[in-house]
């Protein structure tokens, strides 16, 4: 493996940008390939059969382009495909996103916390294990089909619909939200109009921390490197994807 080579990072859609924004902090010397799925969004209600399949697409695009690492920053991917691509793919380190929700287990054990993520999230194994392992009998597991979409769509009158629908029961009633999706970062705001002030837990500033271990310990940080290039792919070549992302990479 070439540590000049780029780190391939996707998600359903542009929501992985978010992921994305935390690893620039640490690894800002080098180059991205980030894979926008949009085609195949959302991939919340998706089968484990169907994510398995879509990854593996992808996967193999970043071989072609000889990535040197990959982020799933999809935590539905990261729950359902994560484990088979390191098994398929055994050259190649994947570093996989999970909803923060030990971090409520280490610093807000007592506190009540809504944990938002796709369906396929909750339902999965992957998650169901890091659930019961960290309990603290205070949570409510929210399924929060088709908020995704809406974000992905960047219709901000739906937004407010939805969140007022699903979150409106909990205001008050919660201190944590432990963001179990990578587009939900993206709403902080919305989502602290309904529910009113609570502390935001999300995985992605672990991921990258792992991430940057993992380059050191495979001996791949581009420590010379200084032209970063972020290349940015969509699967149905939405240019408005592409204006978004890197509006939101400004930010
Ligand atoms: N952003 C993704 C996640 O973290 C998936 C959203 C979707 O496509 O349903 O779960």
């Amino acid at each position: 493996m070439n540590k000049n080579k780029a780190i391939g990072i996707f998600d359903s859609g542009i929501g992985g940008v978010t992921v994305l924004k935390e690893i620039l902090k640490l690894l800002p010397n080098e180059d991205y390939i980030y894979y926008s799925d949009s085609i195949n969004n959302p991939y919340g209600d998706k089968s484990d059969e169907e994510i398995k399949i879509i990854c593996e697409h992808i996967v193999n695009e970043f071989i072609k382009q000889e990535c040197k690492a990959i982020v799933i920053a999809c935590n539905t991917a990261s729950a359902k495909a994560a484990q088979y691509l390191r098994e398929t793919y055994k050259h190649i380190p994947f570093i996989a996103i999970e909803p923060a929700y030990k971090m409520v287990y280490d610093y807000a054990y007592y506190e009540p916390t809504l944990v938002m993520a796709t369906k396929g999230t909750i339902e999965s194994e992957k998650f169901n294990l890091l659930y019961h392992t960290y309990d603290n009998h205070k949570t409510i597991l929210l399924p929060c089909v088709g908020l995704a979409d809406i974000i992905e769509e960047g219709n901000q009158d739906k937004l407010k619909i939805y969140l007022e629908e699903h979150l409106n029961a909990y205001r008050g009633k919660v201190k944590n939200v432990v963001l179990g999706c990578t587009h939900y970062p993206l709403i902080q705001n919305e989502i602290q109009e309904v529910l009113g002030q609570v502390h935001f837990f999300n995985g992605a500033p672990y991921l990258a921390k792992h991430l940057q271990e993992v380059l050191e310990e495979n001996n791949l940080v581009n420590i010379e490197h200084t032209k970063k290039e972020i290349q940015f792919i969509d699967s149905s070549n939405d240019e408005q994807k592409k204006k978004r992302f890197f509006e939101i990479i400004k930010e």
